[in-house]
Parts: structure tokens; C-alpha cells; sequence
């Protein structure tokens, strides 16, 4: 295995609108990151990928980019961002930035440009298609956001032509097709290396290239929501015959030729064709995150999935590529509220869940928050919401005849904002995020879940990651191991031994609310093993012959 920084590096995701506020206004800021740092040098994590601090009208909380090299003045000054980067660095934190590539802004100066007249020099970075004959849309595609009419394409009166957003109509889809266009963000991206930054994290990047002909969708990937005969095709404008093309054609122009990791949305990427995308010979990125293991939309993971989709992306290792492992982020829920049980065993299901994240092979993204085990929201109104896509729902679903509780039962425990209200800092009004009035509710269980309360306490959560955390840059097992599982039949216990030729490690994980029988298999039994952590301190489940073990119980040995 080729050594690269990005294989034993821990990534901690910041959502900053969300992290600490330093000035008042209700909104994260980077002097709040950087106040903060001390902590994640503490919990010990190597990288912060950003999500999109850009200048931006914030319509999808930043990936609406409308300046790609200036920060969103609520969060500070290009100037903060390069104390940042230093402090940052000088502490062995290395940052990553979020690079959205699909679209743009609609206030973004291409644009502002490109909507003036049809031969204006930036018409051609972004899709434009004249009306059918009747003046309709140019085809029946459908917007991700469920806004407006439910089309992907908005009629511009200016010029007379429909321009394609397959998110909001303020995110106009950039055109890739269109060589100036490529150039300028090639030169956007390198500056941003020039400055220092260490990688990028790419927004759905499989849906660069679009169908030739703009073809009409025929299948609906959520056929339950309603868009008013506009088809949503996840499909249709992913993993397009050409993405890889532009990938190869990025990669020699920026990626490829300096230091930078990158990690790509990876919306159609399996473990089927990962390596199209993520094997090093094929110059295009370094690892992809999936969403076969945890997806917002698809019902959480089994003992069975889990085993299978670890094993089918150790085969991607192996054949010199790379894996990503994380359980949520900005866009989905709070995984111990999805995967494990937010309410009897909290803190156990947490520390087990992290456990799988931190020693399955692959680099782990953690996402800020998960170290505290915070969890999901209910609000019962849908002014407490923020994201476009559950406001959009909300209303599209009220519009076609739900009732108000019909709808909310709907997006409740789908909403993305389960995971972006603020950071708990501690049980103090606001959970210390910030002195003002924070631009989304705080989870009203921070006087229970929060950083002070874990850091007093040496069996919290934020204790034990930071155990496991070290405990992989202990261990060269977790991060070149192979990975084997036993107990494949077992419906509750998830069992895999990590090997190099340095050591074993054996990880025991109980992925259940009820005790389970361990039947420990022959070789383990014939060996010694060592625990390493667990979090369950007082009650070692015996290597030696058949045991019970507690809900959630987690154990990783050494092999002696
Ligand atoms: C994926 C991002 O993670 C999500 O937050 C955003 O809404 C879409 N891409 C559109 O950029």
C-alpha cells in the first residue's frame, strides 16, 4: 500500500454556520473555529474539511457559491481564513476545502454576466436551452428542491431561453462542456493550493457531465413526491458517459500535479465502479464517500449489509484504491439517533457506532457533533426549518392535500437540519454556540449532551473517541490491515479481525438493543488477546468459551 498522509489522517467535518459564534450574531464564525481548535487537537483528528464558507446568499447554506475565492462575510475575512490555515497547520491540522462544481450562484458574477444577452462572453458557463415550440420547459426534468413548478429549468425573460438548476433555480448548473469555463476553475483551484489549503472535498461531483440532447427522464427515483409531472431521475445526470473524462482532465490540471487529497459526494458511486473513479492509476480522485452504508433516504444498515459493503470496499483497497468511512454529515441525521438508540443506550450505541467508523478500513470522516453524541430534533412547526429540501417538501406536500401533522410526520426524522443545529458547547443558554439568537434552534437536550459535561467526565463519549482515535494512530492494522469478518451468520454481532503482518486486532461489536450469544469461533478461541478498549469497562465478555454480551457492547483486542 502506498503511503499518503490521507490514509491515516481522521477527518472532522465543521459546518460553520453551526460550530461557535465569536461576535454575537448568531451565526458560526472562523474566530469561532479558531477558538476551538485546541479542542479537536485534543480529540485528536489530523483534518477539517469545511463545508462551503464562501461568499454566498446562503440559500443551501453555501453551496450556492457566488464568489469561489472570497468568505462569506458572516463568517469572516479571506484574512481570518489564512490565520486560520496557519494556526491550523502549525498544530499538524491540515484543511480541506469544499469545492462546489455542479453550479453556481445566481448571483455569482458568471451568471450576473451569462443572463445579459446570448452572446455575451459567460453564456456559455452555464446550460442554456430555448423554450419548445409551445414555450414549455425544454424537457419534463425535475428540480431537487420541489420548488416552484417542480421543473429543473427557469424561464429567463431577459433572453428568452430556460436555464437548467437541478437544485434550486438560484444554483444554475455550470456547463462543463464549455473549455473557458473549465480553465477558470482550474486556476480558482490551484490559487486556493497556492495558498496552502491541503485538499478538496467535491460536491456531487459524478453530475458534472449532462445527457447529450437533454433526453426527457422516463423514471422517478422518489416517485412518492409529487412534482408536478416533472420526473426526478437520479440517474439521468450521474456518472454520465464523459465524467470521467473531465475527472482525468482536472486531476492533470490541478489534483494530480501537487500535493492535495480529494475526496468526492459520491452520489452513483458503488463499490461495483468505485474503482473507475478512485483507483490511482486512472489519475481522477482519491476516494469517494458512498452512500451504500449510510444514506438519509434507505433504511438504516444490517449486520448483514454492513459485513457485505465493508468486505466489497476492502476489495477497492486492495486493488489500489481507496475508501471513505462515516456514518453522517451535514446532510443527513444524527447517526446514533438513525443507526443505534438515542434514548436507553445513548452513550453505548455511540461509542459503538464510532467504533466501526474509526477501525473499518478506509479513511473516517467524523462529523461535528458525533463526538458528544448529539442527537436529532423534533420541532413541530416548520418555521423551526431551515433546509430547502424539507421546507420544500413541507409545502409541496400541503399542496397536493396532506394535512400539517401528515407532512411533518414526513420530515421530521428526515430533515437535515437534525444535524446542523448547533454545536453544544455546554448547558448554558444556547449551549454556548453563541450570546445572540442562533439562526436555527438549539437542541433542547444540551443541558443533558454537551463538550463541557463529556470532558468531565473520563467514560464519555468524547472520551472514548478520543481513545480511539489514538488507538488508530497506534495500530498500522487499522489503517493497512485486510479485513476479515467471522460470525457471518450471526443476525446481532458484527466480528472482524484487521491484519498486517505487524499485528492482529479483533473488533467485537454488539449492533443491538438485547444481549447476544457470542459463539467465539475456534481461532479466536486458540489464541490470547489483550483489550485494547471497550466501552463497557466493568464487564469483559470472555474470549474462551461462549458468552453473553450487553447491548452495544463494544471490545477491540490485540492479538498476543
Ligand atoms: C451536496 C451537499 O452536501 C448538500 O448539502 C447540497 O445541498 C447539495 N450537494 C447541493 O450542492
Amino acid at each position: 500500500m502506498e503511503k499518503k498522509w490521507w490514509k491515516e489522517a481522521v477527518v472532522y467535518e465543521i459546518y460553520t454556520k453551526s460550530f461557535c459564534d465569536s461576535d454575537g450574531d448568531g451565526l458560526g464564525d472562523l474566530k469561532g473555529v479558531m477558538s476551538k481548535l485546541p479542542m479537536l487537537k485534543e480529540l485528536g483528528i489530523d483534518c477539517i474539511w469545511f463545508t462551503p464558507i464562501y461568499k454566498s446568499p446562503q440559500v443551501d447554506n453555501g453551496y450556492d457559491v457566488a464568489d469561489y475565492q472570497d468568505i462569506e462575510p458572516d463568517y469572516g475575512t479571506l484574512d481570518d481564513f489564512k490565520k486560520l490555515l496557519d494556526t491550523a497547520h502549525s498544530m499538524g491540522i491540515k484543511i480541506i476545502m469544499d469545492m462546489v462544481l455542479n453550479h453556481s450562484s445566481d448571483e455569482h458574477y458568471w451568471f450576473q454576466e451569462s443572463r445579459k444577452s446570448k452572446d455575451n462572453p459567460y453564456r456559455n458557463y452555464y446550460i442554456w436551452q430555448p423554450p419548445k415550440a409551445d414555450g414549455s420547459e425544454p424537457n419534463n426534468w425535475g428540480n431537487r428542491f420541489r420548488e416552484g413548478n417542480g421543473s429543473a429549468w427557469e424561464f429567463d425573460e431577459l433572453t428568452g431561453e430556460y436555464y437548467l438548476h437541478q437544485y434550486s433555480k438560484k444554483m444554475p448548473d455550470l456547463n462543463w462542456e464549455y473549455k473557458p469555463l473549465r480553465e477558470e476553475i482550474y486556476k480558482m483551484l490551484n490559487w486556493w493550493l497556492d495558498m496552502g489549503v491541503d485538499g478538496f472535498r467535491l460536491d456531487i461531483f459524478t453530475r458534472l457531465k449532462k445527457p447529450a440532447g437533454f433526453p426527457d427522464a422516463t423514471v422517478a427515483s422518489s416517485p412518492e413526491l409529487d412534482r408536478n409531472g416533472f420526473v426526478l431521475d437520479n440517474n439521468m445526470c450521474t456518472n454520465v458517459e464523459g465524467i470521467h473524462e473531465i475527472l482525468h482532465e482536472i486531476n492533470r490540471n490541478v489534483f494530480g500535479i501537487r500535493p492535495c487529497m480529494t475526496v468526492g459526494e459520491g452520489s452513483g458511486v458503488t463499490y461495483e465502479n468505485a474503482l473507475t473513479f478512485v483507483k490511482a492509476e486512472r489519475e481522477e480522485i482519491d476516494m469517494v464517500y458512498h452512500f451504500q452504508l449510510a444514506a438519509r433516504k434507505r433504511p438504516p444498515f444490517t449486520v448483514e449489509s454492513f459485513r457485505k459493503i465493508q468486505s466489497e470496499w476492502m476489495k477497492v483497497i486492495e486493488n489500489n484504491g481507496w475508501a471513505v468511512q462515516y456514518l453522517s454529515n451535514h446532510d443527513s441525521q444524527r447517526h446514533v439517533s438513525r443507526y443505534g438508540n438515542d434514548k436507553e443506550f445513548r452513550k453505548e450505541s455511540a461509542k459503538a457506532l464510532a467504533t466501526l467508523t474509526l477501525t473499518c478500513p478506509g479513511t473516517p470522516f467524523l462529523y461535528q457533533g458525533e463526538e458528544i453524541g448529539m442527537v436529532n430534533v423534533e420541532y413541530d412547526d416548520i418555521s423551526d426549518y431551515n433546509c430547502c429540501y424539507t421546507i420544500g417538501d413541507y409545502h409541496s406536500m400541503i399542496a397536493n392535500g396532506k394535512t400539517k401533522e401528515e407532512a411533518m410526520a414526513f420530515i421530521v426524522p428526515r430533515s437535515r437540519d437534525n444535524a446542523r443545529t448547533p454545536y453544544q458547547w455546554n448547558g448554558s443558554e444556547n449551549a454556548g454556540f453563541t450570546t445572540g439568537k442562533p439562526w436555527i434552534k438549539v437542541n433542547p437536550k444540551y443541558t443533558d449532551i454537551n463538550l463541557e459535561k463529556d470532558m468531565k467526565d473520563p467514560d464519555s463519549i468524547f472520551a472514548y473517541y478520543k481513545k480511539a482515535i489514538a488507538l488508530r494512530k497506534e495500530h498500522p492494522a487499522i489503517i493497512e490491515g485486510n479485513l476479515k469478518f467471522h460470525l457471518e451468520n450471526d443476525p446481532q454481532i458484527i466480528m472482524y479481525t484487521r491484519e498486517c503482518e505487524k499485528e492482529t486486532l479483533l473488533v467485537i461489536v454488539n449492533l443491538s438493543d438485547n444481549n447476544a450469544k457470542l459463539d467465539i469461533p475456534e481461532e479466536i478461541k486458540s489464541n490470547k488477546w489483550e483489550r485494547l478498549i471497550t466501552n463497557r469497562e466493568n464487564i469483559a465478555p470472555s474470549l474462551d468459551g461462549n458468552t453473553d454480551v450487553l447491548p452495544w457492547n463494544v471490545e477491540v483486542y490485540k492479538k498476543l
